[in-house]
């Protein structure tokens, strides 16, 4: 079985999906968090609203680019799905093009994320086109950009009023022409975000933007009730500030208590502590739970222990029995095939007689494999000096129900062969004729075997029918494919061949 590792999803996939099913995404900043949020989501964004959410700034204003990188790379780590996309932060793109594909090139090269967003519409158009072009995946951020603050003075919902929208609908078409692959749509009214999604052909990932959008983002930290201040739009879906400060309490209180629930041993009694008993209840509690243990343990083994050391005995001698067979199988194993590499070295250099006689010995008591080996070699062998004998042999193993169908049947192969110049046609036909069926691994082999038959017999017509069936068979193998094509020349022209096939098996 072969696991398939896991891909991440790409800036090009995402971008597919305007349109399609909606696009979940988060911000995430760390490793643990990314791990958890991989599943469930389309793209984690290592925003840098890190800077309000990890390091309590004001804004993101003094967010730097080795900030990005080194929280970006944390939620490489901690994913292995979603597409992570690193923010780029304010000053590390807005003065030229140049500088931002330094910036941006440094966050792919460093952290090796997917993409990178950049907050601006028309007036960064040209630079999303430089980057873009040049192998950057970009998402957009529209409406709401939050590194001008300082421009714009405050947070607050934008395009309420139709007449205002022109400007964001001129942002969001710049950006999607220059090349971006999505955009975030950030605190503008529905019917705007609307509008913006039904125009431009890339999806819109709204925050604060309406369901409008082709997918939704929020920052984690506000969507778990663990930042101080949310923006109105956020709906909390976690109330995660309470439950941490509850057990910090809690920690806090054990931690003025002299308790050894503080020790790595007594780990077990932390919930009995947490309950109110005090360190000498526990104890008390402790060792009466012992003692009805140690009862309770002496009724089991007057009860059972016969039996429970009567199982014990069993299970050692069934474990020794089956590990000494094994140890025994495996030595005679490297035994017999070292005899039968000997047996194999005899029967190359010319001393057939002796090799037979090994093969034969091995074939009556060699371990299973090597039996079954020597039996098929013995058979070639025999065959060698008598074709009769030989394909004898090979038809009593193809006989041997005990033997796998495959090894029967290449038997059948090898006696049809060893008989091919001397039987007829019909002995042969017995042979191969089962091993023609569609179905049949050998058919081919087969096939020609009996064509040969066939041909040697003076069936000239049926032997040339069958060759050329052979050659025009797109699943023959080439090299048997060859063979036949000769051999249907040689009927067609009505020559005696004295070949044989090179093979029997393809
Ligand atoms: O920095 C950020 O978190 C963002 C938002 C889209 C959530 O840009």
């Amino acid at each position: 079985m072969s696991i398939e590792p896991t891909r991440r999803i790409t800036a090009p996939e995402l971008r597919a999906r305007k349109g399609k099913e909606p696009i979940v995404a988060l911000t995430s900043y760390h490793a643990h968090t990314a791990r958890i949020l991989d599943p469930y989501v389309d793209f984690l964004l290592v925003g840098d609203s890190l800077g309000m959410v990890m390091h309590g700034l004001e804004t993101t204003v003094p967010v730097t680019l080795e900030m990005m990188i080194l929280q970006g790379h944390a939620v490489m780590r901690g994913s292995k799905r979603a597409l992570v996309v690193v923010d780029m932060p304010f000053g590390s793109y807005e003065a030229s093009k140049e500088d931002a594909f330094r910036s941006a090139a440094r966050v792919l090269k460093e952290t090796g994320c997917g993409a990178i967003k950049l907050e601006g519409g028309a007036k960064m158009a040209e630079t999303v086109r430089f980057l873009a072009e040049r192998g950057v995946p970009v998402m957009g951020h529209v409406g709401l950009t939050p590194q001008a603050v300082n421009a714009l003075g405050s947070f607050k919902a934008l395009g309420r009023e139709e007449k205002d929208w022109g400007p964001f609908l001129d942002d969001a078409r710049a950006i999607a022409a220059a090349g971006a692959f999505s955009m975030v749509v950030e605190a503008v009214a529905e019917p705007l975000a609307k509008r913006i999604t039904q125009e431009v052909p890339i999806p819109t990932i709204g925050i604060g933007a309406s369901p409008a959008c082709d997918g939704q983002i929020l920052v984690l930290e506000d969507m778990l009730g663990l930042s101080p201040r949310v923006p109105k739009f956020v709906k909390k879906y976690g109330e995660l500030a309470g439950g941490i400060e509850a057990a910090v309490k809690e920690y806090a209180r054990v931690c003025h208590v002299p308790s050894t629930s503080l020790s790595y041993a007594r780990a077990g009694t932390r919930g009995r502590e947490a309950a109110g008993f005090s360190m000498s209840d526990t104890q008390f509690i402790r060792e009466i739970d012992e003692e009805l243990r140690r009862e309770r343990l002496m009724k089991l083994w007057e009860r059972y222990g016969a039996y429970a050391v009567a199982a014990a005995l069993l299970i050692v001698a069934a474990t020794a029995g089956w590990r000494g067979w094994d140890w025994y199988q495996t030595r005679e194993g490297i035994k017999a095939g070292s005899r039968f590499e000997a047996a194999l070295v005899l029967a190359e250099a010319g001393k057939r007689a002796e090799a037979e006689q090994e093969f034969a010995a091995l074939a009556q008591d060699a371990t299973w494999g090597y039996r079954l080996l020597s039996r098929m070699r013995l058979a070639a062998e025999t065959g060698t000096r008598d074709a009769a004998a030989g394909a004898a042999a090979f038809d009593a193993i193809a006989a041997d129900g005990s033997i796998d169908t495959a090894i029967r049947d290449v038997a059948r192969l090898r006696a049809a062969l060893l008989l091919l110049d001397t039987a007829q046609v019909a002995e042969i036909a017995s042979r191969v004729e089962p091993l023609m069926a569609p179905s049949s691994s050998f058919r081919f082999s087969a096939r020609e075997i009996l064509a040969l038959a066939r041909y040697r017999a003076g069936e000239r017509e049926a032997a040339r029918a069958m060759f050329a069936q052979l050659a025009v068979d797109p699943e023959t193998p080439p090299a048997l494919r060859n063979r036949a094509e000769v051999m249907q020349a040689l009927t067609s022209a009505g020559t005696d061949p004295s070949a044989k096939p090179g093979s029997a098996t393809q």
